[in-house]
């Protein structure tokens, strides 16, 4: 037998004591591959063929694409002679990394009946068994465990898309689906007390993460200085209860509360309401991934987009908080909203019992009045995966903290997530902030 498969360059990149005392990478490996294959479970091969809009993938290129990511990345890098069951798939799931080459164009993801489902899972099991072989044989290389990072954060993202796109083509179907279990969440206890306001100073802060602290994107990085105007920003998300006066009121036929982007875009899109409210016998309904349920008006309100967030503050005399002020505002924040860890992927009821400030991270990812640029000495990795998100840096803005179908480990503080601002099929509402004079 060979002696090892992995390339040659692997011994000096070994950890210098030489014994196991890292952490193996295979039992997370599992867990991360093994909670998408729940997230698919519910779900029926026909919900994940359809491609309901360009910004949204089938199910199945979702399954396929982050497979392609560790077979890309990590089998044809590390495994010497690696030879790919399906050449085809390098162009087909391949995303947008051009330093790797072509790729079939992503309007066109729902035009794939084949592979069919059942290759896809093939496909993903052949993957998981060489990953996990090569882990098995050197779990210590330092330049795979990097990567593998990456990887396994890279599928975490991806369930977060999965959730969303098969909520937003499940939604499309009269039948409304439900598929995930309901969250037992009981009636609401009252009315949510009115919004507390916690006041900063003006100063200088520190921002962002340094790549030591533990796994980050590169584009949480480097961490750097901002200064900030003293501001105040609420103590908990806008509720349903909130932006439902606004709905009523009139918000989507008045032009003085949008951006003229906005503006267009409610016009253009016939915009009345947040996608996946409607009325029903004089009651307001939501679709949710459990199915069609009554509007509950003590949740955070969800799947805004950042036109509907920016209108919403302008209307009641606020703005949304700059990604700096909600990070120096989150910094000493626990974790206390709905996970996707916890399978419920709905955000949670607000409780008028709950100590305030609350819900910084999870239940709803907020969006802050900041465009997606790069901090102050950004350089995007060498390589391919340079592409993962410097070169979006344009046209998009910065959500911040995470929501019901964001992964435990990716609720943190310096963590940007962005969209563009017509975007409403995430899980995205938001928290108001203020200037203070
Ligand atoms: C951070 C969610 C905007 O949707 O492209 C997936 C995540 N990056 N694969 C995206 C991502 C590469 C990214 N978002
Ligand atoms: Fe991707």
């Amino acid at each position: 037998t060979k002696p090892t498969s992995i390339r040659q360059t692997t011994a000096r990149r070994m950890s210098s004591d030489g014994g196991s005392t890292r952490p193996s990478m295979i039992e997370p490996f599992r867990a991360v591959r093994q909670q998408t294959q729940a997230i698919a479970e519910p779900l029926a091969p026909e919900d994940m063929v359809i491609q309901s809009m360009t910004e949204a993938s089938p199910m199945k290129w979702h399954l396929a694409h982050t497979s392609w990511f560790f077979e890309r990345f990590v089998l044809r890098d590390f495994v010497h002679g690696y030879v790919s069951p399906e050449e085809t798939y390098d162009y087909l799931f391949n995303s947008y990394y051009n330093t790797v080459g072509p790729q079939h164009c992503r309007p066109r993801r729902g035009m794939l009946s084949r592979p069919t489902v059942e290759q896809v899972f093939a496909y993903r099991r052949f993957v998981d068994d060489a990953v996990i072989k090569l882990l098995e044989r050197c779990d210590e290389d330092v330049e795979l465990r990097r990567i593998m990072t990456i990887g396994l954060n890279h599928e975490q993202q991806h369930q977060e898309l999965m959730l969303t796109d098969v909520k937003h083509v499940l939604s499309g179907n009269p039948l409304l689906p439900a598929v995930y279990p309901s969250p037992r969440d009981g009636t609401a206890i009252g009315t949510i007390p009115e919004t507390g306001w916690r006041r900063f100073n003006a100063g200088v802060v520190r921002v962002g993460a340094n790549p030591d602290d533990g796994f980050r994107f590169d584009n949480e990085c480097p961490r750097h200085r901002v200064f900030l105007e003293p501001f105040e920003i609420a103590d908990r998300p806008v509720t349903n209860h909130e932006y439902l006066a606004f709905v009523e009121s009139g918000g989507y036929e008045q032009h003085q509360h949008w951006l003229s982007m906005g503006w267009a875009t409610v016009q253009d899109q016939g915009w009345r309401h947040p996608i996946y409210w409607y009325r029903e016998d004089g009651r307001w309904r939501q679709y949710t991934l459990h199915g069609p349920v009554d509007l509950r008006l003590d949740e955070p309100v969800c799947h805004l987009s950042y036109f509907e967030a920016d209108a919403y503050a302008r209307w009641v005399g606020a703005r949304l908080p700059t990604e700096f002020e909600w990070e120096q505002a989150a910094a000493d924040q626990a974790l206390d909203g709905v996970i996707a860890d916890e399978q419920r992927y709905h955000p949670a009821p607000l409780d008028p019992r709950e100590t305030q400030p609350t819900r910084f991270f999870g239940d709803v990812w907020e969006w802050t009045g900041s465009s997606y640029t790069p901090y102050p000495g950004y350089r995007p990795p060498d390589g391919a995966l340079g592409e993962y998100n410097g070169k979006f840096m344009c046209n998009q803005y910065v959500l911040r903290g995470g929501s019901c179908a964001t992964a435990r480990s990716q609720a943190r503080l310096t963590y940007r997530n962005f969209f563009p601002p017509e975007s409403r099929w995430q899980f995205a509402g938001l928290r108001l902030a203020r200037t203070l004079a």
